[in-house]
């Protein structure tokens, strides 16, 4: 759990950045909170310090307190900026974005930043007209090219009442995409392919084989590694799970739509993670049309579907990992090997689908990291926990060479 200031600039999105804080505290964080003098006005300090227990920092000339041991040693901007372990702005105004990209300090956010050697993510929301400005582009540009990291904006409707790219992003997306770049920039430059979700192999034009699988597992695992710095790149089968901030994400509805789509790119990554539940089997010959009830067969003939992981496993280049998973009922480490050797894997991802709360559609999963020259017990986590210690694996493997 981390130590982390939230700034808050002047904009009504400022009222969002309350739920923002609360849900980082309910996460275990401990939350400092900055205002500028505008996003005072807003929201007041008195609703940031209930919903985070900690002092709310609001007038340069009037800091705040905070009872922390080492306080006496400078300015309260300059106490916070080694207290923090990181920093996100939600919402960065085009004012707030100006004055950081200018290196202005004026109220104890900006001063705050200056100071601040960590990690400080951005999220700016505004006016669309404002955010196309040329002066708040560059501004972004330059930011970027320092290290900051810029969340948003996305396209929406705007407190103006118009739709436009301004919008901040959701308190819950911001928090989740926070926590996952906090584990640190080890994917920078790399290329990760993710699978997920089920496949459907329609009968007719109405009816399919499928699974329960929700997407959750794989869309964690590219957010987590978008989190890490990769260029990750999604095929999704029909999920309702929204794209994941950040992530190019392909959908399809056929495993041998998967295939394609996987196969395609799979040259050029430098990671494939297969969270995907793909059927094995296809109806063979869909119908055209909706098949009468009357005529509705009670077998149906069956053809297999590409297996999508094993046929990258034979085209794997030095230097690629290969990373699956293996569903089972039950922890069966020894099917999870046996999918190691015949697919040409470097991890298997063992997770048992008999029980509640793991595997198909739950928000929790655990696992056995199963490779050649070991394995590895990853007790029940959230699924983006989960997904960040299978990725810690993966950074092992990468560092090794
Ligand atoms: O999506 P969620 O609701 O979050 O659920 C997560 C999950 C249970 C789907 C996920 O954790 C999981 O176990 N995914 C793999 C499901 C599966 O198909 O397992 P398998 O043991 O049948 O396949 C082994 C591996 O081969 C998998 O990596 C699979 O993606 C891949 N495969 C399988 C068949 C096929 N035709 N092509 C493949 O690429």
């Amino acid at each position: 759990m981390a130590r982390l200031v939230l700034g808050v600039g002047g904009g009504i999105a400022a009222f969002k950045s309350a739920q923002l804080a609360s849900l980082l505290r309910k996460r275990g964080h401990r939350v400092r909170v900055i205002l500028t003098p505008a996003a005072a006005r807003f929201v007041t300090p008195l609703t940031f310090e209930s919903l985070t227990g900690e002092p709310v920092y609001h007038d340069l000339w009037n800091p705040p307190r905070y009872g922390d041991p080492d306080e006496a040693l400078g300015e309260a901007h300059i106490h916070l900026s080694r207290w923090a372990e990181g920093a996100l702005v939600a919402p960065a105004t085009a004012d707030l974005l100006g004055q950081l990209a200018s290196g202005q300090a004026r109220d104890g956010l900006t001063a705050f930043l200056l100071a601040f050697g960590g990690p400080v993510f951005l999220a700016p929301a505004m006016h669309h007209r404002m955010w196309l400005h040329p002066a708040v582009q560059e501004g972004v540009e330059r930011l970027k090219r320092w290290g900051y990291r810029i969340f948003g904006p996305v396209k929406g409707p705007l407190a103006s009442g118009e739709e436009g790219l301004g919008r901040m992003l959701e308190p819950a997306e911001l928090a989740d995409l926070f926590e996952d770049h906090l584990h640190g920039r080890d994917m920078e430059g790399k290329r990760v392919l993710v699978t997920a979700g089920p496949t459907q192999e329609p009968l007719d034009a109405v009816r399919h084989i499928s699974n329960p699988s929700s997407g959750k597992m794989g869309y964690a695992l590219a957010q987590a590694a978008f989190g890490r710095g990769a260029e990750v790149i999604l095929v999704s089968g029909p999920t309702s799970l929204p794209d994941p901030y950040g992530v190019e994400v392909i959908r399809v509805r056929r495993a041998v739509e998967m295939y394609e789509e996987v196969a395609r790119r799979f040259p050029e990554v430098d990671i494939l993670v297969a969270a995907a539940a793909v059927a094995d089997h296809r109806p063979k010959g869909m119908q055209a049309g909706k098949i009468r009830k009357e005529d509705l067969p009670f077998q149906v003939e069956l053809e297999p579907n590409p297996d999508i992981l094993k046929e990258m496993g034979l085209r794997k280049k030095p230097g690629q990992v290969l990373v699956g998973f293996a569903a089972e009922w039950g922890m069966d480490e020894a099917s999870a090997r046996r999918k190691l050797r015949e697919k040409h894997l470097d991890l298997v991802v063992l997770n048992d689908v008999s029980r509640p709360g793991e595997g198909f559609e739950a928000d929790t999963n655990r696992a056995l990291l199963v490779a050649e020259e070991g394995k590895e017990e990853l007790p029940l986590l959230s699924k983006r926990e989960l997904a960040h210690r299978i990725l810690d694996a993966v950074a092992r493997r990468l560092s090794r060479g």
